[in-house]
């Protein structure tokens, strides 16, 4: 296109935003005065209770004579706190994904042989179909992963000789294969993204059936193929800690709203896929890393809480940063006083930046966690509590491990796969009504004009 055309059609884009603003302006008092819980939360700050669940708990504040009462977090799968199933973990040193998948799915801890023959059955599905990444990856790259993975998710359907049957036996088969598929697919579209937009060399590692999820993806993006077992545990604790997280995470409430319609897995965990990236929801990982690189780049001293305060205040004032205002890896919907799994991802990032010589970076992290929420009550005059979310300090640990930033928020989605795959199925299973909640329209009733008289 010319650049006068372009130019042309800048100024009508322009100018059809004008249109939009002037007819489309909602006052934020009429959300109060109808009662509208935005953001589907009660005047409380709580969630709007959507659904019942079997699957997870997330415990973030008490209720005390209708008043929340902030509280240190907790988070349990079917039942059992998840700093235990780490832990249980790292006792019997193995790997726990596959485990959790497997609880998450069926709602109890599997003995030695069904976790055997679960890990192999998921080995067995690892493999994309015939065709898939030559025409659905590789000759459609994008610069970004999550993108990728949604579109590849959709176009799994095709793939599927019976994509739409809606029975247990179908979900769970297509359940299985997808979270199986994902790592690799996302492997895969890192590798087409390296070569088509960077520049750099593509390489395709044949998968080992004996590995664990966590080594599968180490041995796809490590050129040399080469990793500790460390390291492979540590990436496993990573996708452990963000298997699930109850019914009314963003990604997750998408994956019900759209199985509560009867479409099939694909449409539902595509539409999961975009959710989470945004910069509200797993997108935040990579931002993290974005400020602190920006922050690193204007605080000269970073031992300095009066210079790192005031560059954060900057950034809540919209002054600095992205200009969305917000302190990446803070704040919670639910956690107050703590995040557990930012607590489990810290004192691993603690210990691998000693290792690797970056406490002076993972300091500069704690300082920024540590000063955040009064800079946070300070400049919002707000009494509500925050502290640092999972995605706080997940991109320096995946730093540290040499995992790439355009795979931070891809490594949440091939962990959060297991939680949207289950939730589909008791949605499917338990719930069965369409989800349809109500807008109420502020248009009055208006004389259709003809063409010829309006102005
Ligand atoms: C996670 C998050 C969406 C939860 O939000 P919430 O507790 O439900 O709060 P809301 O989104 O309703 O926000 C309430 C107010 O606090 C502000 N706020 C919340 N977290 C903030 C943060 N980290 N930095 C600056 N402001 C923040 C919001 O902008 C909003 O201000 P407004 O009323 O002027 O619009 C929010 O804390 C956030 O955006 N955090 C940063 C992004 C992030 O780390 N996301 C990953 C979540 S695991």
């Amino acid at each position: 296109m010319e650049e006068t055309q372009q130019n042309d059609q800048k100024m009508e884009f322009r100018a059809l935003c004008e249109e939009f603003r002037a007819n489309n302006q909602i006052p934020p008092e009429k959300f109060d005065l109808y009662q509208v819980k935005r953001g589907l939360r009660n005047p409380d700050g709580t969630g709007v209770m959507a659904g019942l669940t079997l699957i997870c708990n997330v415990h973030g504040y008490l209720i005390d004579d209708a008043e929340r009462i902030p509280d240190k977090g907790i988070l349990t799968y079917r039942g059992i706190n998840v700093e235990d199933i780490v832990e249980g973990c790292r006792r019997e040193n193995r790997f726990g994904f596959e485990e959790v998948a497997w609880l998450l799915l069926f709602g109890k801890q599997p003995t030695r042989s069904q976790l055997e023959g679960f890990s192999k059955l998921l080995n067995s599905c690892r493999e994309l179909p015939e065709y898939f990444a030559e025409d659905m990856i590789i000759k459609a790259p994008s610069r970004n992963i999550m993108n990728k993975l949604g579109r590849s998710v959709l176009a799994l359907y095709s793939y599927d000789d019976n994509p739409d049957d809606p029975s247990l036996e179908n979900n769970m088969r297509q359940a299985i294969q997808l979270i199986a598929r994902l790592p690799t697919i996302m492997t895969y579209a890192y590798q087409v993204k390296r070569r088509h937009f960077d520049r750099q060399s593509m390489f395709f590692h044949p998968l080992d059936p004996n590995h664990s999820t966590a080594e599968a993806i180490l041995n796809a993006i490590r050129p040399d193929r080469v990793f500790t077992d460390e390291e492979a545990k540590l990436l496993d604790l990573c996708m452990i800690l963000h298997a699930e997280h109850g019914g009314g995470n963003n990604s997750t409430f998408t994956t019900r709203v759209l199985s509560s319609t009867g479409t099939d897995i694909y449409s539902a965990i595509s539409a999961a896929i975009g959710s989470l990236k945004g910069p509200r929801h797993g997108g935040a990982n990579h931002r993290v890393m974005m400020m602190m690189d920006d922050l690193m780049g204007h605080v000269k001293n970073w031992e300095s809480d009066d210079e790192v305060g005031s560059y954060l205040e900057k950034i809540v004032r919209k002054e600095a940063g992205d200009r969305s205002g917000l302190i990446y890896g803070m704040g919670h919907a639910v956690y107050t006083l703590s995040d557990p799994r930012a607590v489990i991802l810290k004192e691993n990032a603690r210990k691998m930046a000693e290792e690797h010589g970056m406490l002076r970076k993972f300091e500069l992290f704690e300082r920024v966690e540590k000063l955040s929420p009064d800079v946070f009550a300070k400049v919002k005059n707000d009494r509500k509590v925050i502290s640092a979310n999972v995605d706080f300090y997940s991109g320096l640990v995946y730093e540290m491990l040499g995992i790439p930033s355009d795979l931070y928020t891809p490594m949440f989605a091939v962990s959060r796969i297991a939680g949207w795959c289950a939730h589909r199925i008791e949605e499917m299973e338990t719930c069965g009504r369409i989800m349809r909640p109500a807008y109420r329209s502020l248009t009055h009733e208006k004389q259709y004009i003809p063409i010829d008289e309006r102005e």
